[in-house]
């Protein structure tokens, strides 16, 4: 992240979710914000995206777990979810689409990330809805409890955290710092974020792609510093207290949302996980 900019990757992945809309008609992930948040240029942005064989993975990719985040928490908000943090928000646009009035949303990024999206969704004319609160907050110089109590989370109230796209650029201080904090937190709380695990356990073609994105987000002034091997991770998290509810490899989530690319992905790779602090 370069100091003071807003987050380049914060604009590929909403990139991803507007060509989503256009190249696939929204069809796993239908969003009526996703073109207008990006602004004038939304349409150009939109002609530029690649759209080879890796272009379409990663843009599936980004779009599922947002409807795999957007389908559990759907199912907790009915089961008594009462606040949703969504950390390193970026240009998501859940908060101002169709939020139930029960839920109280807390969208946690750098400042800078923050104050762009302001000014994108004033432009945009997007309002910003009563339930919502922007806490600026930088994981890896802030702790997370100190940021979302300034913001007014409360932690006797079941919660429903989101963590898209952002784990791969953290330190690992940053990581466990955050995931601790989930899994003590007091309520009943569930956790979405996708992972990828080391471009060394990848096989072939896969690996050479992994390693061609490390390299433009490297350029881009945000390096992944973060894979994860699976095993590792669920011996981590339930350590922690977290549970895995589940955690999808790219075979089940294609074969979840696309099936006609089951054949091109491998069994593990971009991951989506999913954990709550409830022991059954
Ligand atoms: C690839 S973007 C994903 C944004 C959004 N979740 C999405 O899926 O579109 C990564 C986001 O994490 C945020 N981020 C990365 N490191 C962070 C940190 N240390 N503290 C706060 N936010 C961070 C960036 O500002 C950016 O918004």
């Amino acid at each position: 992240m370069q100091t003071g900019q807003p987050s380049r990757t914060a604009l590929a992945a909403a990139i991803h979710r507007a060509a989503h809309q256009v190249l696939e008609d929204g069809r796993i992930f239908p969003d009526p914000l996703a073109m207008r948040i990006l602004g004038e240029d939304a349409g150009e942005l939109v002609r530029e995206v690649r759209d080879d064989a890796f272009g379409r993975a990663l843009r599936l990719f980004v779009v599922a777990r947002a409807r795999i985040t957007e389908d559990a928490l759907a199912d907790a908000v009915r089961r008594g979810t009462r606040q949703l943090v969504i950390l390193g928000a970026g240009l998501d646009t859940y908060a101002y689409r169709a939020v139930p009035d029960v839920l109280r949303v807390f969208e946690v990024d750098f400042p800078a990330t923050q104050a762009w999206k302001r000014e994108r969704l004033a432009s945009a004319h997007i309002d910003l809805p009563a339930n919502l609160v922007f806490a600026p907050v930088d994981f890896e110089h802030q702790t997370l409890a100190q940021g979302l109590a300034a913001a007014g989370v409360e932690r006797a109230v079941p919660t429903f955290f989101t963590w898209l796209g952002v784990v791969p650029y953290l330190t690992t201080e940053a990581f466990n710092a955050t995931l601790s904090y989930i899994a003590q937190f007091p309520a009943e709380t569930q956790v979405v974020f996708d992972y990828a695990n080391p471009p060394a356990s990848l096989s072939g073609v896969h690996r050479a792609e992994v390693e061609a994105l490390a390299e433009r987000v490297t350029a881009a002034g945000e390096p992944f510093r973060n894979y994860l091997d699976t095993d590792e991770l669920h011996a981590r998290l339930a350590a922690m207290g977290l549970r895995v509810i589940e955690d999808l490899g790219p075979k089940a989530i294609f074969g979840r949302f696309s099936p006609e690319h089951v054949p091109y992905v491998q069994e593990r790779g971009g991951q989506i996980l999913r954990a709550t602090n409830v022991q059954r």
